[in-house]
């Protein structure tokens, strides 16, 4: 494994990027907002494309109110704004908008066949030389890229949750993955301001594989009454130092991802990644988490409402 610094963040007026271009992030849920951001703000023209209006015309204002807060706080140069503003558009055409792009960062739902929809739709459209990144929490990138004909200008680019704060992008090589793709997403993540590492293809990469284990077992004390959710959130925030708990973790990152995830690894790595029933369960009652204001705690106007830890006992 290799691990780069990340460079200082490009995100005044007059940069140079010269690695970025035509880039479309396919999927514009939590993680679209934040990827269609991150190279939106870097200089990239960033088409956004997702199945439902409903969900782009959020995404925009969603990445929109990104940018202001940042001009707001002094973090980003006022000049952003109009950049973001003239780069980033919106579709719902796929092979439109696919045409002429070097990049398509995928980040649809968190379902094989969706992936391999899009990887085959893409693939068909797209310049020789184009990459096709998946930001998969844990499928098997190798498997995603045998859908394609350029099965070595495929690559893992997993990005983290919120994405404009999380600094790491983990990059990951299929068995076919060529070693000028590997250098060139290195390139791009350094455009963007993350630190890269890269990983070899294993289920979970090294961060989902990690964080899953942590939040089935959250889930499973709960269940078990062992203490309330706000305590084992508590545990690990003061006990370790976690900037929050496993349980906070999962109503950000989404119980259906979550879910679908641990379904994968324990598939694939075994009974320990077994998901908690009490996952299935808040997912069969869409409490997904804090995109639909409810999971473990409920959420109003995107803040924790104190006091609201599920009481699974
Ligand atoms: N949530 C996280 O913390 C996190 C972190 C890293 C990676 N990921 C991965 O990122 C991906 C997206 O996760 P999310 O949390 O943004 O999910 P989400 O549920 O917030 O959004 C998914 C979006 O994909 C869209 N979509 C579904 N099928 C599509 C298709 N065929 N074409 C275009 N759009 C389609 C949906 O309409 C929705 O807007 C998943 O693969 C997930 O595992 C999530």
């Amino acid at each position: 494994m290799s691990v780069t610094a990340p460079p200082r963040p490009r995100m005044h007026e007059g940069t140079e990027v010269t690695v970025l271009s035509k880039t479309i992030v396919v999927g514009a849920g939590q993680m679209g907002i934040g990827i269609a951001h991150a190279f939106a703000v870097a200089g990239a023209p960033v088409v956004m494309v997702d199945i439902k209006d409903e969900a782009l015309s959020k995404a925009k204002a969603a990445v929109t109110k990104i940018v202001d807060d940042g001009v707001r706080l002094g973090k980003v140069d006022a000049a952003v704004s109009a950049r973001v503003a003239a780069g980033l558009s919106t579709s719902t055409d796929l092979v439109a908008s696919a045409k002429g792009a070097t990049l398509i960062v995928e980040t649809a739902s968190e379902a094989l066949a969706v992936k391999l929809d899009i990887m085959r739709t893409v693939d068909a459209v797209l310049a020789d030389e184009a990459i096709v990144a998946t930001n998969t929490s844990a499928l098997s990138i190798t498997e995603i890229a045998a859908a394609t004909k350029r099965p070595e200008r495929v690559v893992g680019m997993h990005f983290f949750n919120p994405v404009h704060k999380m600094k790491l992008l983990e990059i990951i090589r299929g068995i076919a993955t060529s070693d000028d793709t590997v250098a060139r997403t290195q390139a791009i993540g350094a455009a963007i301001g993350k630190a890269t590492i890269v990983v070899n293809e294993a289920p979970g990469f090294t961060t989902s594989r990690i964080s899953a284990l942590l939040g089935n077992e959250a889930m499973w004390m709960l269940s078990e009454g062992v203490a309330t959710a706000e305590d084992i959130d508590t545990s690990l925030r003061l006990a370790f130092n976690h900037p929050m708990g496993p349980l906070e973790l999962g109503d950000m990152t989404g119980w259906d991802t979550r879910l679908s995830v641990l379904h994968y690894l324990h598939q694939t790595l075994g009974e320990k990644f077994r998901p908690c029933p009490l996952i299935i369960k808040m997912v069969k009652a869409g409490r997904y988490g804090r995109k639909v204001g409810h999971g473990v705690y409920k959420y109003v106007d995107g803040q924790k409402v104190p006091g609201s830890g599920l009481r699974a006992f």
